[in-house]
């Protein structure tokens, strides 16, 4: 894809946009922009910050103080489009005190059509809405408002790209770096393909460059982003496999860990598993969602693995590497799931052994294949399901992570521990959160720590 970092400060539209934002905002110009939902679209709100920016904006914690609100909207369960509306609703009566105020409403939710028809009708009150893949269009969009438009709005996919130039990160030592977008895998319960359209990777060149300064200004931990990452590069002329950036970036120099969310089993070949046992600074953890462990659901899931497949890369990870971290995401309640199949999950889950598992109910998305099926599980069936998984979980991780004692952890130091005063927490390579007593001066360093103690969810240990 063509990249073009484009120039917004200099631009025209830029300077008309940044005459009408002093014209119309109170002292200042604040912002408020608030991410729902996954990492990537966390990253397109740091980079929808560095465009405000751009553009004449400083920002705010508080949406009371703010001339301009971006929602940037997650879809992928009804209860994150609920969230969405819920906030619209509790925004009205600013918004309705304050009528200069600008809401922008963006992000997955604002990528289905339906959202455009719900915001006319129930939400009129919101005045800019665009779509994942139209971040470009935003200085336009603002500009349409102040000359007038009642809702501007642009759905459509632009080539268009950011890279990092204009990105204002929250940390000064993780960071995400997006390597794609989009998905081609139509899972029949899922939405994402719907509001993010095709696979599209960001050429290996950039990325790399991107990596580079992000290393030279200090940052300690790289996350690779995409919701398929091990298919990066399929629709690249010549582009490298995701195995080959990872092996190119792991030769970056200095002292830093890479790390990526998220694989798909039926691309997790022998190749991406070396790749990641033998490159020194990719993290010793895959998180790679499941869904679960019935064959028959996976293939009604549209999956293209079974739970056997999946046991071998497991298996392969560990005969190489004992102990090796998984984590994955499980759903519970799929159309028509039986006792027996709901079972086969908590069986994988068993013989697994994830570190870490993230659990969800399966959400009814209209548009998708899953929402044709029939369903003659009940919710309350569908709760207790997940009760008994979450117990299992429980005792596996709490099991799991005894297997930690007495070694010596280096750890990525990431903030305050709530323990208490004098706690600090961070995350080992194998992605554990490691809780320890330290300075604050800490924070964004590697430290070793000797773990003495585990949990179901984290260790605990002492400063080496
Ligand atoms: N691309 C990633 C996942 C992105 S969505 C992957 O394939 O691994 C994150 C998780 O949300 C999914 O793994 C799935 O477990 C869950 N999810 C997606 N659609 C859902 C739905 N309709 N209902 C409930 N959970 C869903
Ligand atoms: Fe959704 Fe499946 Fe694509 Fe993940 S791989 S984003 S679950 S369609
Ligand atoms: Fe949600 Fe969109 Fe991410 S639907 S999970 S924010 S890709």
């Amino acid at each position: 894809m063509n990249i073009k970092a484009w120039d917004i400060k200099e631009s025209e539209l830029a300077q008309q946009v940044r005459k009408y934002v002093k014209m119309y905002s109170r002292k200042g110009a604040f912002a408020y922009v608030h991410s729902f939902g996954c990492q990537l679209n966390v990253s397109d709100g740091e980079k929808i910050k560095g465009i405000l920016s751009a553009l004449g904006f400083k920002f705010t914690e508080d949406y009371a103080k703010a001339d301009l609100i971006f929602l940037n909207t997650c879809a992928v369960r009804e209860s994150a489009e609920d969230t969405v509306y819920g906030t619209l609703g509790n925004m009205k009566k600013y918004k309705m005190e304050n009528p200069g105020v600008i809401l922008a409403l963006c992000g997955c939710m604002a990528s289905e059509p339906k959202t455009i028809e719900k915001i006319r009708e129930h939400y009129y009150f919101v005045d800019i809405l665009f779509g994942t893949s139209a971040l470009s269009q935003l200085p336009r969009l603002m500009l349409e408002h102040y000359e007038g438009k009642k809702l501007a709005y642009d759905i459509k996919e632009y080539k268009e790209e950011f890279g990092a130039d204009y990105q204002i990160r929250e940390s000064s030592f993780k960071a995400s770096v997006p390597i794609m977008f989009g998905c081609n895998n139509f899972c029949t319960y899922c939405i994402v393909p719907y509001v993010r359209g095709r696979e599209r990777s960001r050429s290996a060149d950039v990325i790399i460059r991107e990596v580079e300064e992000l290393v030279a200004n200090g940052y300690k931990e790289i996350m690779l982003l995409g919701q398929n990452v091990n298919s990066y590069g399929n629709d690249l002329p010549d582009g490298m496999s995701f195995s080959q950036l990872l092996r190119r970036l792991n030769e970056i120099e200095g002292d830093f860990w890479i790390r990526f969310m998220s694989s798909h089993p039926k691309d997790a070949g022998t190749d991406l598993l070396d790749t990641i046992l033998e490159c020194d600074k990719v993290g010793k953890h895959l998180h790679l969602p499941v869904q679960c462990g019935s064959n028959s659901v996976l293939k009604r899931m549209n999956r293209h693995y079974t739970a056997e497949s999946y046991l071998e890369i497991v298996n392969y990870l560990r005969e190489r590497s004992a102990g090796f971290a998984l984590s994955s995401d499980i759903m519970v309640g799929f159309p028509n799931e039986t006792e027996k199949e709901f079972e086969d999950t908590l069986k994988l889950v068993e013989q697994v052994k994830f570190d870490n598992i993230f659990t969800f109910i399966y959400s009814k998305r209209n548009g998708t294949a899953a929402a044709k099926m029939n369903d003659a599980t009940t919710d309350t069936e569908k709760r207790v399901r997940m009760d008994r998984l979450l117990k299992l979980q429980r005792e596996v991780a709490a099991e799991n992570y005894k297997r930690f004692i007495g070694k010596t952890v280096h750890v990525l130091v990431e903030g305050e521990s709530k323990q208490g005063a004098g706690w600090l927490f961070g995350k080992s390579s194998a992605y554990t959160i490691v809780e320890f007593r330290g300075d604050r001066s800490l924070i964004g360093t590697f430290a070793d720590v000797k773990i003495t103690d585990a949990r179901n969810w984290a260790v605990s240990g002492e400063l080496v």
